[in-house]
């Protein structure tokens, strides 16, 4: 199998949920289904290989969630391991072991790691400033500060990284920060932390990188090459926290491990656990061995707003310590789209497992089917009601359904479901032709699938139920059957021999479905391998025929495409509060001393590598004057000129991606963060002064 071929044993990863929610299908189809079904497919090739998760149980998303839902972190977690877990069963999600990052086993992992990096003095230990709530006495975590993003201009930033552009940041690079606990702007106090030095370990990162180029997948490869460019700065390993893993030093009480610190070692935990609980040597997995060549081939499979922490910060991690093995690859996926719209668990737009499940039972395979189809691979991609129907209709039961059906219909109704051959050998395929395109496809689909390309690899799999469709169409056997019973015979035999590589084919994607299959066909599925030809026992009795894919209704969609409406507009009032919360009351001289005046557009274009920043020329009346705004996802430059807007002229300047910005421009923002011009009614003067 290429070059993953000369390992000897395999790791495979997906990135471990935050159990702070239900799951949805952007989660299914980041990080989770195509590692399902690489994983599924080198079993099939009889690897020794070990599919590895759980819950990630720290950090600020379970305090955050906590608060939100006025309980302990602790309740919060219980009760979304259990959820998280049972919807990854139900969907087939194949791990060998599901953890939890609260366990004392991962615990103990992480307090080690950090001590052995700690113990080779790795760490640089400097006092600094971070972000305090004086209302709330206490130290921010990144995820409680959001702000404008420096690099994007996305207004809802987090202080770790901009969920817009993927930049990873600081809390203090965020513009006007604002603490979500209390509403207000955080103030800086000093505080003692552990760094790892990433600068330090630059150098090697990119040479490690460099060696991956052409092997990572272009997105990967890509988002690796600008941190790099841009410079990697020591991070920050501890926080001031008070859930997660306490940091394993007398000096540092009250302090925790910061999550990446954490989360990424539940990888080595829980497979820990695993090989306790099994009689296994997890140190095969994990560690390097003597001989290089004896490594364990790990691959983390994660979305795409994870790719520094798996690419950059824990292969750092891991280098310092020195005794692991660095990963071979990270194939992470861009975003899942619906109906037009980020996934958005506040406003409740989402595909919810646990409602699909309840809603569609015993529908999974349709849903992996689906979502395979659409795998965010190299670009966003979008999940909407109309292609599921589409999908599941003209593909799985126009296609593959039909075909199967009709194959074990007619052996039935011909020849009582018994494939016996006219002498007393074996039934074996019997069709050259048909011989060199099953070839073909193998090769395919194992090209596509080593190279994370799983959408192509299911259509090439469609493409042997098309073939046998047309074969079974070309040979008629429901017309030969009274001419020459011979043929009718060979021709459907044939077709459940293309059944055979079918569902062996299907069963990384479709593991239900080929197990219905494989049942219909009475073929044990532990007898089954990857391109091993299925041959019959003379004599050999098949299963009755049963219906593997129903036709989805119009109204079944309906009922979605509403159901979606409806939870937008119950979510709607609820985000706007607290989106914007209320600020505190200031006095008149506060509001006197901002001048606002209305200005003229006069020059706008886009600012370059950014998606949100215009930079825009204002006739302020007083000035002309260059301001940089983050409205680029809203308007076009050129529809803009000659607008007349607000602007805060008494603004100090700052510099925005190396334009000074003199200046802001008012916007209002609606719950769906649609921003618009604050415009005069009439057409007044520039200079015009707003109060
Ligand atoms: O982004 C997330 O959902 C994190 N919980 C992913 C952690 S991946 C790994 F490092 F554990
Ligand atoms: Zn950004």
């Amino acid at each position: 199998m290429s070059q993953l071929n000369k390992f000897k044993r395999y790791t495979i990863t997906s990135a471990l949920p935050y159990a702070n929610g239900p799951l949805h299908i952007g989660h299914l189809a980041g990080a989770y289904l195509p590692a399902d079904i690489f994983v599924r497919y080198l079993r099939l090739k009889k690897k020794d290989v070990v599919y590895i998760c759980g819950s990630d149980e720290h950090g600020a998303a379970i305090t955050i969630k906590a608060k939100k839902e006025d309980t302990t972190p602790q309740a919060i977690i219980d009760k979304y391991h259990s959820q998280i877990k049972k919807s990854f069963e139900e969907f087939g999600i194949s791990f060998d072991f599901y953890h939890r990052t609260s366990s004392a086993i991962h615990h103990d992992l992480s307090q080690e790691f950090f001590l052995n990096l700690y113990e080779k003095d790795e760490f640089i230990e400097k006092y600094s400033d971070q972000y305090f709530d004086e209302d709330y006495q206490q130290f921010l975590a990144d995820r409680y500060i959001t702000g404008t993003c420096p690099n994007c201009g996305y207004g809802n930033a987090y202080g770790d990284q901009c969920e817009n552009c993927g930049t990873s940041l600081n809390p203090t690079d965020l513009i006007n920060p604002i603490s979500t606990l209390s509403g207000k702007p955080p103030v800086l106090k000093p505080t003692k932390h552990w760094y790892l030095p990433l600068d330090k370990y630059q150098p090697w990162l990119e040479k490690w990188i460099d060696t991956k180029e052409g092997e990572w997948k272009v997105n990967v490869f890509g988002q690796c090459k600008s941190w790099l460019k841009s410079g990697l700065q020591p991070r920050s390993m501890t926080r001031d926290l008070d859930w997660g893993i306490d940091v394993p030093l007398d000096e540092a009480k009250g302090k925790k491990l910061y999550v990446w610190m954490d989360a990424p070692i539940g990888y080595i935990s829980a497979t820990k656990q695993w090989a306790l609980d099994n009689g296994r040597d997890w140190k095969l997995y994990w560690k390097k061995q003597e001989k290089e060549e004896d490594d364990t081939c790990l691959i983390h499979f994660i979305g795409k707003d994870n790719i520094v922490f798996h690419c950059i910060i824990f292969p750092a991690i891991l280098h310092a310590h020195g005794e692991y093995v660095l990963p071979q690859n990270v194939p992470a996926n861009e975003f899942l789209n619906l109906e037009g719209e980020k996934l958005s668990t506040s406003r409740n737009h989402a595909v919810w497992l646990h409602e699909y499940l309840e809603e569609f039972p015993g529908k999974q395979d349709e849903l992996r089917y689906v979502l395979t189809s659409i795998l965010p691979e190299t670009s966003d991609s979008e999940f909407t009601w109309k292609d599921y129907q589409a999908r599941v209709n003209n593909e799985l039961v126009a296609i593959l359904g039909n075909f199967v059906n009709r194959v074990m219909i007619l052996m039935h109704k011909f020849f009582d479901g018994k494939v016996e051959s006219a002498g007393h050998g074996n039934i074996k395929l019997n069709d050259d032709s048909i011989n060199t395109d099953l070839g073909r496809f193998y090769d395919e689909l194992e090209r596509s699938l080593e190279t994370y390309k799983f959408r192509q690899g299911l259509q090439t799999v469609m493409e042997i139920a098309r073939l046998g469709n047309r074969y079974l169409t070309e040979k008629e056997p429901w017309k030969t059957i009274k001419t020459n019973p011979d043929d009718a015979r060979l021709a459907l035999h044939n077709s459940l021999i293309l059944i055979g590589h079918l569902a062996s084919c299907l069963q990384p994607f479709l593991p239900v479905t080929a197990a219905k299959i494989l049942d219909m066909l009475n073929w044990p599925a532990e007898q089954i391998g990857f391109e091993e030809a299925m041959v019959f026992d003379n004599g050999h009795q098949l299963n009755p025929a049963a219906l593997l894919f129903e036709k989805v209704e119009d109204e079944v969609i309906a009922f979605q495409m509403e159901k979606l409406a409806a939870k937008k507009l119950a979510a709607l009032p609820a985000q706007s509060a607290t989106l914007v919360p209320a600020k505190e009351d200031i006095n008149y001289e506060a509001f006197a001393a901002m001048d606002i005046r209305i200005g003229t557009i006069t020059a706008a274009e886009k600012v370059a590598k950014t998606k949100k920043l215009l930079k825009l020329t204002i006739d302020t009346g007083i000035d002309e004057r260059t301001v940089v705004s983050g409205i680029a996802e809203h308007y076009e430059p050129e529809a803009i000129i000659g607008k007349k807007v607000s602007i805060l002229v008494n603004l100090e300047p700052r510099e925005i991606k190396g334009i000074a910005s003199q200046g802001m421009i008012l916007m209002a923002e609606d719950g769906d963060g649609k921003l618009t011009f604050v415009s005069p009614d009439d057409d007044l003067h520039n200079g015009s002064v707003v109060r």
